[in-house]
């Protein structure tokens, strides 16, 4: 059984994504993006846009009527880490407050399964890797705050209500959809993998390296990056995991469990592209942990989750062949 599906932040990278694999899959999809970050050039055709924000209620309560929406996969929000730093209060605005008035206006219409997008952010600095979903959860900076405010709300309202809930704390996704029907569009990117590619189709002189004096091998943080098109695929089955136990919750880490230091992926990206890129050596970021890496086994075991690109060569290549479409691209994605 697949009930429509609404997505928010349809139109952006990770959301487009898993459009493409609930569309993919055979479901009936409806997008909601007030394109801040997004294009409608990436939602393809056969989903119904609706241009407006989350916290519209009579928008999202139009939607639902419509479209006989049952689960949300709720991908809108604002993602910058530094960015949060700077402004806290839109960071509270965009992931908590506005999930507020989505949740409550989708509750009113008869939501029965919302999957979230949460963020290996809410561990803040953990004490020990592979990080297990149980371990502490406290935050570092207002952009993981304001990630796990919404995974406690929806934790508290789905017991008092008639919906159950999924959290899937992202690590760091990045790669593009291997047909090239999606990828990150960068207004201002500041992800690694992203910055890298832009370097290496002349976007940009070098790749500035933020930190080489961390307790690491080679003094680089090391992340766990995860294709978003493994991600995606994460959330269908989630979301059919959801639907088969209404009466159970699911909170699960996506990464795949292997760390990479930023220069190891920027090696990747030398070998991939043909030729090596300059480097910046830096001073660090503000709000850097040193080592993120995520335990699966949860979302493994749980959903049968199984990654079909998890090798950074792969992750590299397609965010590659992604940056290089939109360089020959003759208009820019609006
Ligand atoms: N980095 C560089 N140079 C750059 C960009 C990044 O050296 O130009 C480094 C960063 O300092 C960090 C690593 O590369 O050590 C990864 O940085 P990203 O900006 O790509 O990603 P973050 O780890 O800061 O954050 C991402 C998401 C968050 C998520 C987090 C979880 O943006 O939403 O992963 O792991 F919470």
């Amino acid at each position: 059984d697949k009930p429509p599906v609404l997505v928010t932040g349809g139109a952006g990278y990770i959301g487009s994504h898993a459009v493409l694999a609930l569309k993919d899959a055979g479901w009936s999809v409806s997008v909601i993006d007030n394109l801040s970050n997004g294009s409608r050039d990436v939602v393809p055709e056969g989903v119904a846009f609706y241009e407006g924000d989350i916290a519209d209620r009579a928008l999202v309560r139009r939607i639902f009527q419509e479209q006989g929406i049952k689960a949300i996969m709720h991908f809108a929000g604002s993602i910058v880490v530094p960015e949060s730093v700077e402004k806290p209060l839109e960071y509270y605005r965009n992931n908590t407050v506005a999930t507020h008035a989505l949740i409550s206006e989708a509750v009113e219409n008869g939501l029965e399964h919302i999957l979230f997008s949460s963020t290996a952010a809410t561990y803040g600095a953990p004490e020990r890797v592979p990080i297990e979903e149980d371990d502490p959860q406290l935050p570092i900076n207002p952009y993981g705050q304001s990630k796990l405010m919404t995974e406690h709300m929806l934790r508290d309202a789905s017991a008092a209500l008639p919906f159950n809930y999924g959290a899937l704390r992202y690590f760091n996704v990045a790669g593009a959809d291997p047909e090239g029907r999606s990828g990150q569009i960068g207004k201002g990117s500041t992800h690694l993998i992203k910055v890298a590619v832009e370097a290496a189709v002349g976007k940009r002189p070098h790749v500035s390296v933020f930190g080489t004096d961390y307790p690491t091998p080679d003094g680089t943080c090391i992340r766990d990056y995860v294709h978003v098109s493994d991600l995606a695929d994460a959330h269908v089955v989630a979301l059919e995991y959801l639907i088969a136990n209404p009466e159970t919750n699911l909170t699960a880490n996506c990464g795949y469990g292997q760390g990479l230091s930023v220069l190891q992926v920027l090696d990747a990206v030398d070998k991939v592209n043909g030729t090596p890129l300059k480097r910046d050596m830096g001073p660090r970021r503000a709000g850097d942990p040193p080592l993120l890496v995520s335990s699966n086994r949860r979302l493994v075991e749980t959903v049968n989750w199984t990654p079909r690109f998890a090798d950074i060569e792969t992750i590299v290549t397609h965010a590659l062949a992604w940056e290089r479409k939109l360089q020959t691209r003759n208009r820019p994605f609006e």
